[in-house]
């Protein structure tokens, strides 16, 4: 964990405030913009800042840009009665995830399960909001979307299949939390680069391969060359199977043809696929929950291997740190919150303002 208290710290009411009003000011809805805020500050308060307000310059240059539409809606289309479609109409991929998600849980209330693949919508940031959106109504899910070209396949070298997350959850018992898996396919997020980057940072050697194939610990020379597979073949497998569930299967761009949030040559055109499940299917509610304080208790009392203190079940340390960063704040440095207000500026609104 970053030293917290040398940072700037921003409560996550103003986090969210100050990006409802940046985005409100380019066009979007206060619906969709409150959405787009609340995903983005999600993921500050778990300490996935890759993910997080960060990322509005780069999602407004794209708005100035005309490669994505601040004003659209996204449209529904039902399938099946447990099937639907989404159209993101290329406005912020939030919106039109959270119309799935909502559709899906709403299916799945009826009939068990909801299954809604997205077309023609953009980034969505950190997959786990989505997740925790399930989970909130009481909600098992999957949770995949596809995304530009950044790893090769097993024995390529060149970039092709997305860095696209796999997340998936289920709600916890009365003694467990929520199970939420939320995992990029590679080593590490592309966008842990980019905040290196942002931050003056040095990146692990094992991340990423620079132009030449040469492992490279400089996040600039990381981002020209490719991201590195976690567990080889394995890794490069789940990024094509991303782009199989919510590339070929939606109907938008797969296979290499997704543009990256930061191209601002055209629309991303990302595919997303989102299915909710009813936790009682299979037995009563109460039982289902047990089971998962049992698996939960199973998990983290587990012998420890050496030099290990704890073991988190998967998005325990996120929750930990959602924890302490709503009472504490959101930390940032100088730079992020200059580039922050240099938007501001640009828009005539009110800087994002500091915890005192
Ligand atoms: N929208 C996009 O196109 C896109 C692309 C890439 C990544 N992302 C996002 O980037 C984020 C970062 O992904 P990542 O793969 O770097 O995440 P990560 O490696 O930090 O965590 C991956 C998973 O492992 C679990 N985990 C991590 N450490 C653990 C520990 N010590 N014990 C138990 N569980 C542990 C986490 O809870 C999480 O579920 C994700 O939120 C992802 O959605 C988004």
């Amino acid at each position: 964990m970053a030293q917290e208290d040398t940072k700037i710290t921003v409560r996550h009411t103003a986090a969210e405030a100050f990006v409802v009003a940046l985005l409100e000011a380019s066009g979007v809805s206060r619906k969709n913009a409150e959405i787009v805020a609340r995903g983005l500050v999600q993921a500050d308060l778990r300490g996935v800042e890759s993910h997080g307000v960060n990322r509005i310059p780069s999602y407004l240059a794209r708005v100035r840009n005309g490669v994505l539409d601040p004003k659209t809606e996204p449209t529904l289309t039902q399938v099946t009665p447990v099937v639907a479609q989404v159209d993101g109409n290329n406005g912020f991929g939030f919106p039109a995830a959270h119309l799935a998600m909502e559709t899906a849980v709403s299916m799945a209330q009826t009939f068990g399960i909801g299954m809604v693949s997205v077309k023609h919508s953009n980034h969505f940031g950190m997959s786990a909001w989505l997740v925790r959106q399930a989970v909130d109504a009481g909600m098992m899910s999957l949770v995949f979307t596809n995304s530009s070209p950044a790893l090769p396949v097993w024995g390529g070298k060149s970039q092709l299949m997305g860095v696209s997350p796999i997340a998936c959850g289920a709600p916890g018992g009365e003694n467990s939390i929520p199970f939420i898996l939320d995992m990029a396919p590679s080593v590490a997020a592309r966008g842990k680069i980019y905040k290196a980057l942002r931050r003056g940072e040095k990146i692990p050697p094992d991340w990423a391969l620079d132009e030449e194939g040469k492992p490279t610990d400089d996040p600039e020379k990381a981002l020209k060359g490719v991201m590195l597979p976690m567990g080889g073949p394995k890794g490069s497998a789940l990024a094509i199977m991303m782009d199989v569930f919510s590339g070929v299967l939606s109907g938008s761009a797969f296979a290499g043809g997704v543009t990256g949030p930061y191209n601002m040559a055209k629309p991303g055109d990302v595919g997303h696929f989102i299915v909710a499940i009813k936790p009682d299917l299979f037995m009563s509610l109460d039982d289902f929950r047990q089971r998962m304080d049992v698996l939960y208790q199973r998990v983290v009392e587990s012998d420890k291997m050496e030099g290990v203190e704890r073991i988190y079940f998967p998005g325990e340390l996120e929750q930990l740190t959602e924890e302490r960063r709503l009472q504490d704040g959101i930390p940032f440095v100088q730079g992020e919150i200059d580039a922050l207000n240099v938007e501001a500026e640009r828009l005539g609104v009110p800087g994002i303002q500091q915890a005192p």
